[in-house]
């Protein structure tokens, strides 16, 4: 079984569509053993206490210093020991030594197909506000590895979707979520999970 910690910080529609495939048998030999916040409060945890997965909250104003929420975050990481840790809206950049410490089993899921509308800055409805702002027919989604770099590691997957006439940031977060999201990061799990999919040397492999 693989061991997924999923590090969500709001709605958590990405982290309901991991659990429905699970649960749906569309993601096999996956286990989803936590699921970390850093925002209290939010939906992510309403959605893991009802599918009875474990769930905390750890919060970086909690903390006087941004090293000790790195701390306490890495301690409930390892003491769930993950072979994957999925971020899955989470819009807290990640601790230098997460990274590190997990090397090639961290996946991300971003609101756009990478190289555009990434980086620092684009993160959650601002991708999508970005994307019209600059009139782009064609949008979509990325699921990529971690690395170092603000959405600079390896690409698994991405999904094209179109750009509407009069669409507002919220119709097409929806669309790209709907169309591209909650379809592209299960079937990344799913791949993981089943072996089909690796990284080696910083390159993506894929098996059968
Ligand atoms: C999703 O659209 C996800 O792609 C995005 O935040 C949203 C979270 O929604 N992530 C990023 O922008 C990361 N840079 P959700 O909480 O409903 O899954």
């Amino acid at each position: 079984m693989l061991r997924v910690v999923v590090l969500v910080s709001g709605g958590g529609t990405n982290l309901q569509a991991i659990i429905d495939g699970v649960r749906d048998g569309r993601v096999t030999g996956t286990e989803i053993v936590g699921v970390i916040s850093n925002n209290p409060g939010v939906k992510s945890l309403d959605r893991a206490e009802a599918a009875g997965i474990f769930h905390t909250c750890i919060s970086p104003k909690a903390f006087p210093e941004r090293a000790d929420f790195h701390r306490a975050l890495l301690e409930q990481i390892d003491a769930l020991s993950p072979d994957l840790i999925v971020l899955a809206g989470f819009l807290v950049r990640i601790p230098e030594e997460l990274i590190e410490r997990y090397d090639g089993r961290i996946i991300n899921i971003h609101p756009s197909l990478i190289p555009s509308f990434c980086g620092v800055g684009y993160y959650g409805l601002k991708v999508h506000e970005k994307a019209l702002e600059r009139g782009v027919r064609i949008t979509g989604a990325t699921v990529h590895f971690v690395n170092a770099g603000m959405d600079e590691g390896p690409i698994i997957a991405q999904k094209a979707v179109a750009v509407e006439e009069d669409d507002t940031p919220e119709i097409l977060q929806k669309r790209v979520m709907e169309q591209a999201e909650w379809i592209l990061l299960p079937q990344a799990i799913d791949d993981i999970a089943n072996g089909r999919l690796s990284i080696e040397g910083g390159k993506v492999r894929r098996k059968g």
